[in-house]
């Protein structure tokens, strides 16, 4: 199960992408499927077509499915307000960043609400979006782009910092579950650095024999951590999210 995700993942960001703008106009087209393509991208194209969230992506103008997974975390927890601050770590293409500026009101949509801000961070380009301010072509790791993420928020402080973030897998799983931990844990020294107290981490990680590390540390920090598994996460993926809330911010 591992190995045939990771197959779906090794297809090239560009070919997928070309395949998910084409997926768009499917209905209009249904000799897609029947083109040459390879194998693995026949079985992509096939599970994408099947799937709801996708559908519902498009009639809703997400950038892709993975909005419904932060929507269904916020409906329930309510972690984006109207007037916050937020970053979005592994932001590209932008549709966690769509949800973020539609919660916090960023673009100024509802002008009796306050505006609050959003900041996305990706290694890849990330289209505009008004109401979000995006670092493209930046390691959310690197402490300079933490520096330079700090200038971009009010006050150098962020209510919620989101993490969908995932490195390319390599294929071995214990490999690629330690490398987002890793990546995990760069997100807490940023908290430390950016959290305004009483703020929350959502961070996405794979499941394995870390992660109870992992929280443990969270714990430490915040008054309360949870994992979750939203519906729109795919059940054969090993992907789960932290929700940390409350957190404390340690005595200087
Ligand atoms: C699953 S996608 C995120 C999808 C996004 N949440 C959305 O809704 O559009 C994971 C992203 O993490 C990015 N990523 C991986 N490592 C990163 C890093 N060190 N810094 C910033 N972005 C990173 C990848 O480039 C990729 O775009």
């Amino acid at each position: 199960m591992w190995r045939q995700s990771v197959q779906r993942k090794c297809l090239s960001s560009s070919s997928l992408w070309a395949l998910a703008v084409q997926i768009r106009s499917l209905h209009s087209s249904p000799c897609l499927l029947k083109k040459s393509r390879t194998s693995a991208e026949q079985r992509w194209l096939q599970r994408q077509l099947r799937d709801p969230y996708v559908k519902a992506s498009h009639h809703n103008n997400f950038r892709c499915r993975s909005a419904f997974k932060l929507l269904e975390i916020d409906d329930q927890f309510r972690l984006l307000q109207p007037g916050h601050s937020v970053v979005d770590c592994g932001a590209a293409p932008g549709a966690w960043s769509q949800v973020a500026v539609q919660r916090v009101n960023s673009a100024g949509t509802d002008p009796e609400l306050p505006r609050g801000t959003v900041v996305g961070i990706d290694l890849l380009h990330i289209p505009p979006l008004d109401g979000a301010h995006f670092l493209s072509c930046h390691d959310a790791t690197d402490a300079a782009t933490q520096a330079r993420l700090l200038e971009l928020l009010p006050a150098g402080r962020a209510h919620v910092i989101l993490s969908d973030m995932a490195p390319n897998a390599s294929g071995f799983r214990d490999l690629d579950h330690e490398k987002l931990v890793t990546m995990c844990l760069s997100l807490i020294d940023l908290a430390e650095k950016a959290l305004l107290p009483g703020g929350a981490l959502l961070c996405k990680y794979w499941d394995g024999a870390l992660a109870h590390s992992l929280q443990a540390r969270l714990c430490g920090m915040f008054g309360n951590v949870r994992s979750l598994k939203p519906d729109a996460s795919r059940k054969d993926s090993a992907e789960r999210y932290f929700l940390a809330r409350v957190y404390r911010e340690p005595a200087r």
